[in-house]
């Protein structure tokens, strides 16, 4: 089983190098979900983590970066870019960029493409980032296809007897991953909703993003994203008004359903109604729903603005049909 070691231990630090320097995978905190992570310049070391997610092919990932200097050492930027990376780094913004010439990401972490995905994370990941001195390739700590873990036993449950080390930092305090962006000339493209609002960015870039429209969202511009994902075990219902027998019900914002009294368990994304404390609970929320036992999870009606429009993607994809 993997050792779990508190960040707040001073020789945590010392550990995680070790591991990392061997080429092996360490799960680490983020402020968004726990990350798998691996020297994004080692090929042996990005197969580890697609090996241990059991993920079916090579999908680009995001490389972790101490800060916007160690960025600008692998890919470009154009002054849009650097706007938005001055705004939200550190955070949970990823910019998809042009690769430079003199950069050493490895091709299985950019799938071969001419740009890479890179973000600087909150906290103690970008303290053994700085540390290890290399960007760190890290997707999130599930298994392919699973909910994602905002805690470090969430990773335990997933991947503890597949990986050596998890960094425990506590629970995430953003909990869905990060807003994918592709930066072009004078053009921003949404290619994942996450933890920073699209109004927010558009606030800071003084121009609208672009929303891909169906079809084109995951098959062109981010092949990582497929539609089922986030998959519990049970069967998930959107958009109730209504539970059903036996239901497990996720609330929002302290809304009764109705035929509640027949539901098997009733939870709330947020009593109060506010879209970060949802985040936050998401996906604990969905593993405990799992766990529950009920006869399905039935999820109410969660506003689409600002942290809502992620919180809606992750749900759509939880309930997408698998195959
Ligand atoms: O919050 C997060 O972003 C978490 C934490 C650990 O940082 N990481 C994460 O990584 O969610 P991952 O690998 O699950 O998601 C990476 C996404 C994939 O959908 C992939 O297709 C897209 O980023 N992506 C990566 N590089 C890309 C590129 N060059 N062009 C377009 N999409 C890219
Ligand atoms: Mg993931």
């Amino acid at each position: 089983m993997a050792r779990i070691l508190p960040t707040s231990d001073p020789k945590t630090l010392d550990a995680a190098l070790a591991v990392l320097q061997r080429g092996e995978t360490v799960a680490i905190p983020t402020e968004t979900v726990y990350g798998l992570a691996a020297d994004a310049t080692n090929p042996a070391a990005i197969t580890r983590i697609y090996e241990v997610k059991g993920r079916p092919r090579f999908n680009p990932l995001i490389s972790h970066m101490a800060d916007l200097e160690m960025a600008r050492a692998h890919v470009h930027f154009s002054p849009l870019a650097e706007k938005l990376a001055t705004a939200f780094w550190p955070g949970a913004l990823t910019l998809v960029l042009p690769l430079n010439a003199e950069g050493d990401i490895h091709d299985l972490a950019t799938a071969g493409l001419t740009t890479a995905a890179v973000r600087v994370p909150e906290g103690y990941a970008r303290t053994l980032i700085a540390a290890f001195g290399r960007p760190l390739a890290a997707p999130s700590a599930n298994l392919s296809g699973r909910i994602s873990p905002t805690s470090a036993q969430h990773v335990a449950d997933d991947l503890g007897d597949r990986i050596e080390l998890i960094l425990d930092s506590g629970a995430c305090r953003i909990g869905v991953e990060s807003t994918i962006v592709a930066v072009g000339d004078n053009q921003l493209t949404l290619l994942r909703p996450g933890g920073v609002s699209v109004e927010d960015i558009e606030a800071v870039a003084g121009m609208a993003v672009t929303r891909p429209g169906p079809g084109q969202h995951g098959a062109v511009v981010a092949p990582g994203m497929l539609a089922s994902h986030y998959a519990p075990e049970s069967t998930v219902r959107l958009n109730a008004h209504t539970a059903g027998q036996d239901e497990t019900i996720i609330r929002f914002g302290g809304h009764v359903l109705a035929n509640e009294e027949q539901a098997h368990a009733v939870m709330d994304l947020s009593p109060a109604g506010d879209l970060r404390e949802a985040a936050a609970n998401l996906f604990s929320l969905l593993k405990r729903a799992d766990k529950a036992g009920g006869r399905g999870i039935a999820i109410a009606p969660v506003p689409t603005h600002g942290l809502g429009e992620a919180i809606n993607d992750r749900l759509a994809r939880a309930a997408a049909p698998r195959d």
